[in-house]
């Protein structure tokens, strides 16, 4: 046991060194703020920067929470006391419902709050007036008190698609302090029910239906199959409200079950013109659940709170999206991750802006649609993501150039973003007018973390940029030595100071949230000092000598596949239900449009031979545990995985074997005579295939001899 332990750790020394190597790439130049953007933009004097230097934390953040409306001021902006639970406007008192809706209806009722575009391009546009916005709200809330028996505190899961009826949902939760989990349409039933039962929620809300790629996909079926996993964990389900994406018509195959299910068009036809008032909730009341994936076990339901939250990202709406009330904004990400509820909901509306939801795929029925609904709707502000990049580049490099629609900015956002596909962005995208502002957070930070103000700091291609307005980030290496600018090396990347986006905790899980996020860097757990405390973001980073970060990705086992966190146990428990599988291991494979793709290692319980039919059981359980985005693009069954000799699958081995990359020191291996049969097996049918792989980059191959270091 010792022995195991030792060899254990000793493999840990050796890949953490490793994930720490020099990494060396071409300097980016700057790009200037466009002309005329800087005269507009809401942060065009550098005295802003002055104000939230480190000397002034944390009643910098005043300035953002003044963005809102409040029927209690707070007493204390920061809250230590019970470190590192940050409290954030304690003693305030606030609704998010109200700041994103009525308050608006005073000034501009009639202006559009929301532009829903649907897929089918012959369908029309829905939009939805802040008054009109106001009516729907308050009827679904008075749905979900008096027919769903919903009150504050309550937990109540959504499994939407991007419809208006989605930000409607959420808020009319927030009227009521209910805390809303919405669950992205893309997972599974079974994914859903998960969330279901991990943070208690007796209702689900969902859709008959919606389309994606042309097709009206039925997605009721997927509530039957959440309500089914929900129950063998526990947690039962009471009551099913699916809206319909035609009323009237049912766009589902699949049954309504009597007494559970129900149609919310029938049911709000009782709730028609009802006004219900909105709580005054306090600053530090949770407003929502969104989980994500990390190292370990369950996906973990980030508890974000009301007023930090909506302080942090109507500031960030206003200084980094640029948002000015007369703005049409439209980020293409799903209201189903952190970005969609941070910059598509909460964000913009608390600003008072109009938002686009658009309901498809981007490049449906072409590579030119994102560009014609900009052009027709006048969108100014655009928001996506690199994969999106990547793949409107690929099927349609010129589509830009043929519609003259005018963006003042741009934002990328949930992977890095190579120099070159910046560069398509800026020059055809942006037809070299709009800034970028190359957005750096995650789902835990409730906004971003490192960026450029448009208006005032220039671009640099691949970088985020510098820590936001009073984010102060720091890159640490193994020993917590601060790693120096412009030193090209390469560590982990924390926050240094709380911030009022910052996450409340794990829902139902302190001390998972102590563990993961503050133990590796607290310098005293008894510490009520937030110094003591730096943030562990999970991204290995280099900071340049001008204080610009260019983030290298994940260090923790998890995948990022197109911008979605995906966490290597999580793939590998699902692969582990199919009866023949003995072993899994996942692991990530470079990709030109989606960024990162998971291929699956397994081996076979003894008396079971390969073949195409496991292969399949393999695919169809990741797709059922999780959802269609994660589903592997190859599936490898070997005779026996590579191992130390305290039995860890060493998953650097076999991802460095998918990507034609050098498999590094095998010596320390149990059975480094494995290695070499995997590599014929697999890379031969990757050549066959024509996925042999370009040649990597020098931060890539460091990616790869660091994964798995974590397990
Ligand atoms: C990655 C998405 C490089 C990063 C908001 C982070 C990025 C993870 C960027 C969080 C960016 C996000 N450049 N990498 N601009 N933005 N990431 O929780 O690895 O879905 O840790 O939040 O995405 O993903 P999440």
């Amino acid at each position: 046991m010792a022995d195991d332990l030792q060899d254990a750790n000793e493999d840990e020394a050796v890949e953490s060194s490793e994930a720490l190597i020099a990494v060396h790439w071409r300097e980016e130049g700057y790009y200037p703020p466009p002309p005329g953007f800087a005269a507009q933009a809401n942060a065009s004097d550098p005295a802003i920067l002055e104000q939230f230097t480190e000397d002034k934390f944390p009643e910098c953040f005043r300035a953002y929470a003044d963005l809102l409306t409040w029927y209690k001021p707070w007493d204390t902006t920061l809250d230590t006391s019970t470190a590192p639970f940050w409290k954030w406007f304690v003693g305030g008192e606030l609704n998010a419902s109200y700041n994103c809706v009525d308050r608006h209806l005073e000034t501009q009722p009639n202006k559009a709050a929301l532009i829903f575009v649907p897929e089918l391009e012959d369908e029309a546009d829905v939009a939805v007036t802040y008054r009109e916005l106001y009516a729907r709200v308050n009827e679904f809330a008075a749905l979900l008190r008096d027919f769903a028996g919903l009150k504050t505190g309550d937990r109540v899961t959504l499994h939407m698609p991007m419809v208006p009826e989605l930000p409607v949902a959420m808020l009319a939760c927030a009227r009521l302090g209910i805390i809303h989990s919405q669950v992205f349409a893309g997972f599974s039933g079974t994914a859903a029910g998960h969330r279901i039962a991990d943070s208690g929620s007796s209702v689900l809300i969902t859709m008959d239906g919606y389309y994606r790629g042309g097709a009206l996909l039925d997605h009721k079926v997927k509530a039957d199959e959440a309500v089914e996993a929900a129950g063998k964990e526990g947690q039962t389900v009471d009551k099913v409200l699916v809206f319909r994406r035609y009323p009237d018509k049912y766009s589902s195959k699949t049954p309504m079950v009597d007494g559970r299910d129900f149609f919310v068009d029938e049911l709000l036809t009782d709730y028609k013109d009802q006004l219900v008032e909105p709580l005054s909730m306090p600053a530090t009341a949770p407003l929502f659940l969104m989980y994500t994936s990390g190292t370990t076990g369950r996906p973990k339901g980030c508890q974000h709170s009301t007023g930090g939250y909506l302080s942090y990202v109507a500031g960030t709406s206003k200084y980094y999206q640029d948002i000015h009330p007369n703005d049409t904004y439209w980020c293409m990400a799903d209201i189903g991750w952190i970005t969609g509820h941070s910059y598509i909901v909460y964000g913009p509306l608390a600003l008072g802006t109009t938002t686009v939801i658009f309901e498809g795929v981007p490049n449906y029925p072409d590579a030119g649609r994102p560009w014609r609904i900009a052009r027709r709707l006048g969108v100014n502000i655009f928001h996506t993501s690199p994969t999106s990049i990547r793949m409107l580049r690929k099927v349609g490099p010129d589509e830009p150039a043929k519609y003259d629609y005018d963006f003042k900015t741009m934002t990328t956002v949930g992977e890095p973003i190579e120099p070159e596909v910046w560069r398509w962005y800026y020059e055809s995208v942006g037809k070299g007018k709009a800034a970028i502002t190359d957005t750096w957070w995650l789902t835990e930070t409730g906004g971003f973390l490192g960026s450029t103000l448009p208006g005032l700091q220039p671009m640099k291609p691949g970088s985020c940029g510098p820590g936001v307005l009073g984010v102060y980030p720091v890159i640490y290496d193994e020993d917590s030595n601060e790693v120096p600018k412009g030193s090209g090396k390469a560590g982990n990347i924390c926050i240094r100071n709380p911030w009022p986006g910052i996450f409340q905790t794990i829902w139902g899980q302190p001390e998972r949230f102590v563990n993961t996020y503050y133990a590796k860097y607290n310098k005293n757990p008894e510490s009520k000092d937030w110094h003591d405390w730096p943030f562990l973001c999970g991204d290995g980073a280099v900071e340049a000598a001008d204080g610009y970060f260019r983030i290298l990705g994940r260090i923790d086992d998890v995948i990022n596949v197109a911008g979605h966190r995906l966490g290597t146990k999580e793939l590998e428990s699902a692969a582990l239900t199919v009866d023949e599988v003995a072993e899994a291991a996942a692991v990530p494979v470079i990709d030109d449009i989606r960024g990162r793709v998971v291929e699956m290692y397994v081996s076979l319980k003894p008396g079971f031979t390969a073949s195409p039919a496991v292969e399949e059981k393999v695919r169809n359980a990741i797709e059922k545990d999780i959802g269609k985005i994660a589903r592997p693009k190859n599936i490898w069954i070997v005779p026996d995985m590579p191992k130390t000799r305290s039995g860890k699958i060493m998953r650097r081995v076999i991802a460095a074997t998918s990507n034609f990359a050098d498999t590094g020191d095998i010596t320390t291996l149990a059975n480094p005579e494995v290695v070499e049969g995997i590599r014929q097996q697999v890379q031969s049918a990757k050549v066959a295939k024509g996925e042999a792989p370009r040649e990597l980059s020098e931060a890539e191959l460091a990616e790869l001899k660091a994964f798995g270091s974590e397990s």
